[in-house]
Order: C-alpha cells, then structure tokens, then sequence
C-alpha cells in the first residue's frame, strides 16, 4: 500500500511539474489540469444547471443525478464517450476546447465517489470528434445499456450522495 502511495505521489508531482494552467487536486489520485475552473462553473449556470440543478442532482422526469453514478459511467466501457455526447454537452455553445475543460469541471465537482485511478481528463480534440457521434433521441437508453452491463438499474443514482446534498 505505502508503495502504491509513494507511486501516486510521484505522478502526482510530474502532473504539476509537466501540466499547463491550474492544477485541480481532489482527494483521490485522480488528477485533472481544468484550465478555467471560474469559466467552466460560469458555463455550467448558463447552459447547463436549469436542467442539471446547482448540485448535479437533476429533477424528477428530467435529466438523471449525477452524484454517485458519473464514476460508475466512467469505469464501463463506452462510458467515457457517452458522457461526452449527450445532447445537452454536443450542442452546448462552446468551442470544443471550453467544452473539454467544462466537462473535466463536471467529473471533478459532481462526482460523490472517487473517479477511476486511470480517468485522465478530455480535451479539445477528444470531445470534437465526440461531438460528431451525437445520442440525438437515444441518450436515455445509452445510459441505462451503460449501467445495466455494471447490474445497475441506475435506482439509486444520487442516493449514495444525497446526505451530502
Ligand atoms: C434540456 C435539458 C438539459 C440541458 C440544458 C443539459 N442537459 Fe445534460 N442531460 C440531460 C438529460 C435528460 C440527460 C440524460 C440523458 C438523456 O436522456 O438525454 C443528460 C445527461 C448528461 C450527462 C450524462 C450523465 C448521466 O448521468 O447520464 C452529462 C455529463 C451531461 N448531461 C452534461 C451536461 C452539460 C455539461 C450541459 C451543459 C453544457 C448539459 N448537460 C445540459 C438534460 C440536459
């Protein structure tokens, strides 16, 4: 254990030494290089909270809480993509760059749970050829496909969080 720690310390310390811009430190080994934190937490109330909610939470009959399932997503494959292109992130009115750092904003402040050691945050070029694979009318099926290979029927996303809400 004291090993694998020293391991995540070092990578740790190259990311600081290597990354551009700030460099957002959450409590798991999980390291992610948000550019603009400011600017992606102003894009987020703009094109994005009237559905998602301040916390992430959603609402009832809309769109589905993300604390407690955004790092399931994320440890399943095609998880990664799907994130990337459901319709309210493809057609947000952000360059693919903004969008990227939006994104990482998004894994990093709504998560509840540790995101998986090996996530490394989206970039421009990633999410610009995601954005091209758009779930037009599909997204909600995606998403239950996604949590059902996990044995999730997705009932009690949010509810691993909710005490912290
Ligand atoms: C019009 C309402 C609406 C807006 C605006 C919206 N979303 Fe969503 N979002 C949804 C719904 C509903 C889902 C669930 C998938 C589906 O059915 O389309 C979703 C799913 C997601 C997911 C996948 C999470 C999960 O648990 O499935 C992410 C990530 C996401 N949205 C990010 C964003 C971001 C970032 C923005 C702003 C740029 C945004 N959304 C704007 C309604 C919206």
């Amino acid at each position: 254990m004291k090993r694998f720690q020293d391991i995540v310390i070092a990578s740790a310390l190259s990311w600081a030494v290597l990354g551009s811009g700030a460099l957002a430190l959450v409590d798991d080994p999980v390291q992610l290089d948000i550019h603009d934190a400011k600017k992606a937490q102003f894009h987020w109330q703009v094109n994005c909270r009237g559905c998602h909610g301040v916390k992430g939470y959603g609402s009832a009959g809309g769109a589905p809480p993300m604390p407690g399932v955004l790092s399931k997503l994320l440890s399943v494959d095609g998880g990664r993509e799907y994130l990337a292109r459901v319709p309210g992130v493809v057609n947000a009115p952000l360059d693919d760059a903004d969008l990227a750092d939006l994104l990482n904003w998004v894994m990093l402040t709504f998560t509840c749970e540790p995101l998986p050691t090996e996530f490394r945050g989206y970039d421009a070029v990633e999410v610009g050829a995601l954005r091209k694979k758009a779930l037009v009318t599909d997204a909600h099926l995606k998403r239950a496909e996604l949590l059902s290979k996990l044995g999730d029927s997705g009932a009690s996303d949010g509810l691993a969080c909710a005490t912290g809400e």
